[in-house]
């Protein structure tokens, strides 16, 4: 066997914790600057939007919901009207909430209906087509929180994501990469061919233009009469005929009887900060908490970021949390979620009791793994001058969702199904393997890992971050705020840094490129782990820390008011502050 770099990391070395090799980081742009606002998404067209709604007096949800709607066009593998989401919501006096948007499954769904008559899962049925989609809601979604806790018009923010679909983009770099590698599945659905690819079959390409007048009819239609227009109308019409005509089974009560739901976020204390984050039917919010509970009892900014001894708690703590994610926690109307328990300091002790400090801990069993690309949901950032927050993470789920557009309606369906358990024991599109709490059942929501979060210090608002990326949004978005609190980065280099995720199964270490010194990797190979040097980074996080870039200058008396990163592994992405 030739002597390679992931070989020889396999290697068992005898080597001792005398030092503490430090990771290997680029340097990072300084972050976006903002006296009155900050808006930080995926795409620069829909930054742009949110801080023209943030200039004209609308607040940071009124923002959010701009931002919402015109990424549904200008960033159409991610954003959506046809897929779902969440927003935390933090607003100037304090009050907090959650608004959970996510998909829910048809009322025809049935426990099985992704395995043949063998009991073995059918390839594709849940990431491909009609049969792969939940019940949209975006739309529902953004005019509660419009409702709510907006204060401009639905038209007023409608609009410019109206203009765009209807007079189209010029697509730059960053945009034509999103669209290039999902040309053959666009292909197979003609209605979503005739919209994203140009008559050669091509995707379109820098410097071309993508209109959508179908998307802009739909858009101009909620925009009127709001989101009947989609749930009850037209809309609805045409996507239920769709999908009984291809296979799938949404039915008219399945849009008819959908509901948001508002609920209260969770919360927990790390080091002084408050984090306020998603809770069931995302993951996201308590896995972050119980891997925090857990890393408090480390001394992280003495055992710096990037060593092994700091890897090696993190990988624990993550592994842990993860079996506690695939087993235990699913849609709360449905399953009852132990999250008191798993956000006690006392279990999250107990778990440090069980990490030995020299040696890697082993998880029960090997399972394949199923991690693809990472730029299928999208994030955004959003703060305004009375420092109203907003965090949303929504999604189509996989890259254009099921890679569907229903009749004229110009709107992408999401394939959100696939993240039910087809069958305990069976890893889904990001290789986890998860139980009977996220079996499919009628109406009942996938279990997430989307993490729109709010960090608060001494009652006001302090970080706002979170990213796409699968199971890999909890390790994405926990780093990042590690990054700021222990490691002392600055917004941009918490975000830029290079990432490590270990999510039990497969028991693997997932290292980015050039993430770990080679003497790191030899210290953590010698204490048994197995490390995937992966050729790929992921996730895209947003993220906004305020009344300075990092920690020491606002421990100084601060720097900008906002300080705004958008991850630099998302091409088309843009920070703007005002
Ligand atoms: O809700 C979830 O956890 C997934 N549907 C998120 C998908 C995702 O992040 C894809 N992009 N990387």
């Amino acid at each position: 066997m030739p002597l390679t770099r992931r070989t020889l990391i396999a290697v068992s070395l005898s080597l001792t914790f005398a030092f503490t090799p430090a990771a290997v980081f680029a340097a990072s742009p300084t972050p976006a600057k903002g006296e009155h606002g900050m808006v930080v998404t995926a795409q620069h067209l829909a930054t742009e939007v949110g801080v023209d709604v943030l200039k004209k007096g609308g607040n940071a949800v009124d923002a959010a919901v701009a931002v919402g709607y015109a990424l549904a066009v200008v960033y159409p593998n991610a954003g959506n009207i046809g897929g779902g989401g969440f927003m935390t919501v933090r607003m100037k006096d304090g009050r907090t909430t959650f608004l959970d948007f996510r998909e829910r499954a048809p009322l025809a769904a049935t426990k099985t209906m992704y395995l043949d008559k063998d009991g073995k899962p059918i390839k594709g049925a849940s990431l491909d087509g009609y049969l792969a989609v939940g019940v949209p809601g975006s739309v529902a979604g953004f005019e509660m929180a419009r409702e709510k806790y907006g204060t401009l018009s639905r038209q007023d923010l409608m609009a410019p994501a109206i203009a765009y679909a209807k007079d189209g983009f010029v697509l730059n770099q960053g945009d034509a990469a999103t669209f290039a590698g999902s040309a053959d599945r666009l292909a197979k659905d003609p209605a979503a061919a005739a919209i994203f690819l140009k008559k050669d079959g091509k995707p379109y390409g820098i410097g071309e233009k993508l209109v959508q007048p179908g998307l802009a009819a739909s858009l101009s239609a909620i925009s009127e009469k709001g989101p009947d227009a989609f749930y009850k109308g037209t809309i609805a019409d045409e996507i239920v005929k769709a999908s009984g005509a291809k296979g799938g089974i949404l039915a008219k009560g399945d849009f008819e009887q959908y509901a948001v739901r508002e609920l209260k976020p969770v919360t927990c204390s790390y080091r002084g900060y408050e984090i306020i984050s998603s809770p069931p039917p995302s993951s996201g919010g308590v896995i972050i908490c119980e891997i925090l509970n857990v890393l408090e009892g480390y001394p992280l900014s003495y055992l710096r970021a990037g060593s092994a001894e700091t890897v090696h708690v993190m990988v624990e703590a993550m592994r842990h949390a993860y079996v506690d994610r695939n087993s235990a926690l699913g849609d709360p109307d449905f399953v009852d979620n132990p999250v008191s328990k798993l956000l006690d300091k006392n279990y999250a002790k107990d778990i440090r009791d069980k990490i030995d400090p020299f040696r890697a801990g082993v998880s029960k069993e090997l399972m394949p793994k199923g991690f693809g690309e990472s730029k299928e949901t999208t994030h955004y950032s959003i703060i305004d001058k009375d420092g109203n927050a907003v965090a949303v993470t929504y999604t189509l789920n996989g890259s254009f969702g099921a890679g569907v557009v229903a009749g004229g309606t110009g709107i992408l369906l999401n394939n959100e199904m696939d993240d039910f358990t087809q069958k305990p024991g069976v890893p889904n599109l990001y290789g986890l393997v998860q139980g009977e709490a996220n079996a499919i059942q009628p109406k009942k929501t996938p279990l997430s890992s989307m993490s729109p979060t709010i960090v608060t210090k001494d009652g006001n608002p302090f970080m706002v971050i979170g990213s796409p990326g699968g199971s890999r949004i909890i390790t994405i978005t926990l780093e990042a705020i590690v990054n700021v609190i222990d490691h002392g980065m600055d917004i941009q280099q918490a975000i830029d840094a290079p990432r490590i995720h270990h999510q039990w199964l497969p028991d693997t270490v997932y290292v980015e490129p050039f993430g770990l010194s080679p003497d790191t990797e030899k210290l953590l190979a010698a204490m048994g782990y197995h490390l995937d040097l992966s050729d790929q980074t992921w996730g895209q996080a947003a993220g906004i820390l305020v009344g300075g870039k990092s920690l020491a200058e606002i421990e100084k008396g601060g720097g900008a008011r906002y300080n705004g990163a958008i991850d630099s592994r998302a091409a088309a992405g843009e920070a703007l502050g005002y």
